[in-house]
């Protein structure tokens, strides 16, 4: 019975929505905790130290967040056949005229953003191949300086320009991605919808503005 429900297209969208919903809390509290490079130094290298020290904890949310992405990535391919098999024209390029931009091309920001998962990875958790250098810094106590990691790279101008524009593919993929969230839920409503759909658009404007904030005050110093 509920294999028949997730196999069935209405399923898939439900998936997507639930996985999506936790990325999404995962973004926002991402976000929160990387703002705190504003703050002194001590903030971010103890949140930093907060999260290291919960142990078999941080593995299993490690875990459940690789499943739940892995999800969401199977589910969206699997849609798009689904979508691209039931069309008509299916060897016409086809552009809806209400369909914007970032609808179009969901799926590319959606595989843009799951390379830019692998690099940033490499690059802050296992801190492989990407300036290593950085991240074996200390603080005075002995602890990991994250601060420092992430104020070294983002010194380097390749690097925050990366970050700076896969932030701005995160912006499109949510700005498609939180109308579609309630458009799945069945929240049509004459009043309703135009705030969810304009509310989300705004929220997806404000998480990339905001992650895009701290590569730009490194480059203009105001982090420093
Ligand atoms: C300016 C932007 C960002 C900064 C400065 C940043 C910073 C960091 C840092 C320092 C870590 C390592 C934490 C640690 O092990 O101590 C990390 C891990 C991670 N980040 Fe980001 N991040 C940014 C954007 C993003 C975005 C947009 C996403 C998702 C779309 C993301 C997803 C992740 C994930 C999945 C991890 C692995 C979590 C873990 O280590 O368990 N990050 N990030």
């Amino acid at each position: 019975m509920a294999q028949n429900f997730f196999i069935s297209s209405i399923g898939k969208k439900i998936l997507m929505a639930i996985t999506g919903i936790i990325l999404f809390g995962f973004v926002v509290g991402h976000l929160l905790g990387n703002l705190q490079m504003f703050q002194a130094p001590e903030r971010i290298n103890y949140y930093a130290h907060f999260l290291q020290n919960l142990g078999p904890l941080l593995w299993g949310i490690r875990f459940f967040l690789l499943l739940v992405v892995l999800v969401h990535l199977i589910v969206a391919i699997l849609l798009t056949k689904e979508n691209f098999a039931a069309r008509p024209d299916k060897y016409v390029v086809r552009q809806s005229a209400k369909s914007s931009f970032a609808d179009n091309y969901m799926g590319v920001f959606g595989a843009l953003l799951g390379i830019y998962l692998v690099f940033h990875i490499l690059h802050f958790t296992i801190r492989a191949f990407i300036y290593p250098e950085f991240s074996g810094l200390l603080t005075p106590t002995g602890q990991r300086d994250v601060y420092q990691m992430v104020l070294l790279s983002f010194q380097i101008p390749w690097v925050s320009t990366f970050y700076i524009f896969m932030m701005a593919i995160l912006g499109f993929h949510l700005w498609h991605g939180i109308p579609s969230f309630f458009q799945t839920l069945g929240i049509r409503h004459k009043y309703i919808t135009p705030v969810v759909t304009y509310g989300g658009k705004l929220v997806s404007i404000i998480i990339a503005l905001g992650y895009m904030s701290i590569p730009i005050a490194v480059l203009l110093g105001i982090i420093k």
